[in-house]
């Protein structure tokens, strides 16, 4: 099993680590949101099971509940008139098959914006494998063939209904982990795109700090705006490796996201580098935790992941058990139930 020397000395201080992990949910943070500790670590589906289907479908959105994921994400973005859908970019033409359907419909830039079309427009279209848009080929080969099958482009609603349907129907609990896409850019356009989500999820039953949801976005004004609202939901900060986002993995940055947020969703290189080498000696993730943050990195990948592992699984238990963090985004469930469940966790 691979061990670099600071994973041993990680491991040697784990007693100390316990002891400040016991300690930073009672110091958290008095916040107007949640402050219940997140203390199990949990799976969640990136895009749903989009290691084995088109992303962001309902038929991946169910394997992903069978798969036992404990939340599954949707990215949500607006339609022209005003639906919450799950797609993935703020524009169509990489999941489906808009630009065949809808050829004179792009912008001056090219992209074709899911608020330039009615929900029964992107009704009519067919979700399909991502496309790298560059060369047109699957962005990941040896996934779901491209243009097999049939799918379509579900809205919020619709997702939701049938997590919830299986909570019924299995007795089990899942969770949804809805981003906010492109708040900015939708305030832009004339959509105040946190009041229709909020709304979508009042309508299901997610009201209050114990509801089975986290709202995410890259965006600290969007997070700020929701609080403002008076949304009491737990709220994940996401982090990318951008530099703009440096200013938020400082502890002045921390603590500025330990007054709205629940959570951080860091990038995996803002805890290691692609040679698995620790970023600030794991800074982020003791900071997060000392501010009652819990930790949600992405994105896991078997089919694209850092070559300092010697397994997909070896690599999940690296930042789960090793560096402690508290979920983690990946587009193969499965694989982190198991591991889960192996460690007995
Ligand atoms: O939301 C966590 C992760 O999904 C952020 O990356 O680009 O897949 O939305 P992205
Ligand atoms: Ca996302």
């Amino acid at each position: 099993m691979r061990r670099l020397p600071h994973v041993r000395l990680l491991l040697a201080l784990t007693p100390v680590l316990v002891l400040l992990s016991l300690g930073w949910a009672s110091a958290a943070p008095s916040m107007p949101g949640s402050t219940a500790p997140i203390s199990a670590k949990i799976v969640i589906a990136h895009r749903s099971a989009s290691g084995y289907l088109p992303e962001h479908t309902l038929p991946a959105v169910a394997m992903a509940y069978a798969l036992g994921a404990d939340y599954i994400e949707q990215d949500v973005v607006l339609t022209r008139d005003g639906v919450p859908i799950v797609v993935h970019d703020i524009y169509l033409e990489a999941t489906t098959d808009v630009r065949q359907v809808f050829p004179n419909r792009g912008r001056l830039d090219g992209k074709y914006y899911p608020c330039d079309f009615t929900l029964a427009e992107v009704k009519s279209l067919r979700a399909c494998e991502r496309i790298d848009l560059k060369t047109n080929a699957p962005a990941f080969s040896g996934r779901f063939p491209l243009g097999a099958s049939k799918f379509e482009v579900p809205t919020l609603a619709e997702e939701i209904e049938l997590i919830q349907g299986l909570n019924v129907s299995t007795g089990r609990n899942v969770g949804i982990y809805p981003e906010i896409k492109g708040s900015g850019f939708h305030h832009q356009q004339g959509f105040d795109i946190e009041q229709i989500v909020l709304d979508v999820l009042a309508k299901y039953g997610y009201i209050s700090p114990e509801s089975k949801v986290f709202i995410q976005s890259f965006e600290p004004a969007c997070l700020k705006r929701l609080r403002a609202m008076g949304c009491t939901l737990p709220l994940i900060q996401l982090i990318s490796g951008s530099a703009e986002f440096n200013a938020l993995v400082t502890p002045a940055g921390l603590d500025d996201i330990a007054t709205y947020a629940n959570g951080i969703g860091p990038v995996t290189t803002r805890i290691e580098d692609s040679k698995g080498r620790p970023v600030d000696n794991y800074s982020l993730v003791s900071g997060a935790h000392q501010r009652g943050l819990a930790v949600h990195p992405y994105t896991f990948r078997k089919d694209s992941m850092p070559s300092c592992f010697s397994s997909f699984e070896e690599m999940l238990r690296h930042f789960y058990f090793d560096i402690g963090v508290d979920g983690l985004f990946t587009d193969f469930t499965d694989i982190a139930v198991r591991v889960l469940k192996e460690a007995g966790r």
